[in-house]
């Protein structure tokens, strides 16, 4: 495959002019010195976005989507970097020039690929040849597998055996140390084993149809691990998968919805009773990503969960991540199915057109977001009534979608018997949770659930006990300051001056700081030993001690720049939250264009 040369990408800004490409999508009105329209990524009326020919560069005040046209296309399209400069050279009329020499991103990726092919082969003929395939054959068979459904999903079997894929691969050193890398071979104290065994094994495909990374079911209720994933590796996040997709492209006409369920056998099983348009998250909660890869394929997003707690629960926590990602066009809904039953067991129980009619009958988002909040108040009493009205306002307003945002306070309004501006007021009255950059919008700020210390701010006065929590600190960027915290316990080396520096700059960042420093003093330093200087802060150091038991599987580069990322994720978030507030005060266009400059130039820094 050709590359396209740096010096066209580079020059490509300088060629084209983004306010014709972009007036094609989202016609704009001159405004000033600018161009202007509603928002074409967060929705709404007001003429937010704007577009800046002379620094070739668009922006959302209220949302903050921001960049240059090669974003711009990338976004507004659902295009990849490669497909949003092509789309763009066609229509300025540009030759793209590609440059022969230039090496692929990482040639690893590419033989990770292929050898993960091999793999799932191996499997694959295992399940048809190998002696001990009866096992796995008659397990395929009991849970209703048929032969084509088998080989749709080209499933494999894992021997009993713990060298027979290690042996398969002997001859070749290289791609025994690839197996290694992609956690499929392990290294033991008797020497190197296969991590598979005894598993009736489903590969997982990326969209494009590759093979990149395995789950293998254990064939007997005893075992421990009822599924084993294999782990994350350069060409498998489970973030950022969905178990089925391929297979959903491939096999229906449409995608007029796509259901979101929780296991690989309820793939498998809903494709054999002729329903296609189905997939999986990998044994993790649904992400942000897995969120915008759907929203990219279809327009209608049923997740379906088991109706007993724990399904609610899940449900709940899909709400949550939705509905800061919606956006005109896509309709979520969530269908519960009965206690104790999965899709499985129940399209086995009843037909497929019995099945379908449950999707075509999920709940709206809506429907369900105030049932669940109902459910968890005492909604007859004026005192359940208030805290209803608080919950439900502050999870509306992590909506962007402005119209639906409104909907939402309507509908509001009216369960609570008030008028849409006291449900406003209400709403302005709740801290405003600034939104992240969606990379790590889907950081669970799981550390802070435990009613656990809040870590971003502690006095370093008196007792050293830790301070009320400042109320606009966000608890996902808690979260995220634990995520910090964790990397550099658990890789020291990566702290630097520089470093140092920037996160001096964040706000209540003193912890982070002092183990910063810490660590620049000794990159060998033990993790009790950088936590030691907390010891008399009981709070802060029970909390730390969690911490570093995460289980390190970065490397150092990786864990750095994770770091790095994550800290740059930090500053825009401050950074954004002072626009917002100057934005706030700023009342003339004028006004509005001086920031916009300031923007300008913040970005030219980076
Ligand atoms: P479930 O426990 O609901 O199992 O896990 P299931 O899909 O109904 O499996 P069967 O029918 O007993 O075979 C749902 C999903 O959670 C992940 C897997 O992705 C599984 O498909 N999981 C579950 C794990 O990763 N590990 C486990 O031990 C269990
Ligand atoms: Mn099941």
């Amino acid at each position: 495959m050709p590359y396209i040369s740096q010096s066209f990408i580079d020059d490509l800004p300088n060629q084209i002019d983004i306010v014709d490409l972009i007036n094609k999508r989202v016609p704009l009105k001159k405004s000033g010195s600018d161009y202007r329209a509603p928002c074409p990524f967060h929705g709404g009326k007001n003429s937010n976005f704007a577009v800046n020919a002379h620094k070739q560069f668009y922006h959302c005040f209220k949302c903050g989507e921001s960049g240059g046209a090669i974003s711009f296309i990338q976004k507004f399209d659902n295009l990849n970097f490669v497909e949003a400069i092509e789309t763009i050279a066609s229509e300025c009329g540009l030759a793209i020039e590609y440059d022969s020499n230039a090496k692929p991103v990482d040639p690893r990726f590419e033989r990770y690929r292929s050898l993960s092919k091999k793999v799932s082969d191996f499997y694959g003929m295992q399940l048809r040849n190998s002696p001990a395939k009866d096992k796995a054959v008659n397990y395929a068979k009991s849970r209703g597998i048929s032969g084509e459904i088998a080989k749709r999903f080209e499933l494999g079997f894992a021997t009993p055996s713990n060298k027979d894929l290690l042996l398969h691969f002997d001859n070749s050193e290289q791609e025994v140390d690839d197996l290694k890398i992609l956690g499929l071979v392990k290294e033991g104290q008797y020497g190197d084993y296969d991590f598979f065994r005894d598993r009736l094994m489903f590969p997982i495909h990326n969209t494009k149809g590759d093979v990149i990374a395995f789950g293998g079911r254990a064939f007997e209720q005893e075992v421990k691990a009822k599924y084993l994933n294999s782990s994350e590796s350069v060409i498998f996040s489970k973030s950022k998968e969905l178990y089925g997709l391929h297979h959903a492209r491939k096999h229906s006409r449409s995608m007029d919805y796509m259901l979101v369920v929780e296991g690989y056998m309820d793939v498998v099983a809903l494709h054999q009773a002729g329903i296609t348009k189905v997939v999986a998250t990998l044994g993790t909660a649904t992400s942000t990503e897995h969120l915008q890869i759907l929203m990219r394929t279809t327009n209608i997003i049923v997740f379906c969960f088991d109706g007993d707690d724990a399904g609610r629960a899940a449900a709940w926590k899909a709400l949550k991540i939705t509905l800061p990602v919606m956006k005109a066009g896509t309709t979520f809904k969530f269908l519960f199915l009965p206690d104790g039953e999965d899709p499985d067991s129940l399209v086995k129980k009843e037909s497929a057109k019995a099945f379908e009619e449950r999707i075509s009958k999920a709940q709206p988002l809506s429907q369900f977001l105030f049932e669940h909040l109902k459910s968890e108040v005492d909604f007859d009493t004026i005192e359940g009534k208030t805290l209803f009205l608080e919950k439900a306002t502050n999870l509306i307003t992590s909506v962007n979608y402005e119209v639906y945002q409104q909907q939402l306070m309507e509908g509001l309004a009216q369960m609570v018997g008030q008028s849409i501006d006291q449900v406003r007021s209400v709403a302005e009255q709740q801290p405003q949770t600034p939104e992240l950059p969606p990379v790590y919008a889907d950081i669970e700020p799981d550390f802070d659930d435990t009613g656990e210390v809040d870590l971003s701010s502690f006095s370093d006065g008196e007792d050293l006990q830790p301070v009320h929590k400042p109320a606009v600190q966000h608890s996902k960027t808690k979260a995220l300051m634990s995520k910090m915290i964790t990397l550099l316990l658990n890789y020291p080396a990566l702290a630097d001056s520089t470093i140092e520096v920037r996160v001096r700059t964040i706000e209540n960042s003193q912890v982070l700081l002092e183990l910063v420093r810490s660590a620049q003093i000794d990159e060998d330093i033990s993790q009790s030993e950088l936590i030691k200087p907390f010891q008399d802060k009981q709070g802060i150091f029970t909390r730390l001690k969690q911490l570093c038991v995460l289980e390190p599987h970065l490397s150092e580069v990786q864990a750095r720049e994770e770091f790095l990322s994550i800290l740059t994720a930090i500053e825009n978030q401050q950074h954004a939250e002072q626009i917002k507030s100057s934005i706030h005060h700023a009342h003339t266009l004028e006004d509005q264009q001086k920031i916009m400059q300031g923007i300008l130039k913040g970005k030219r820094r980076t």
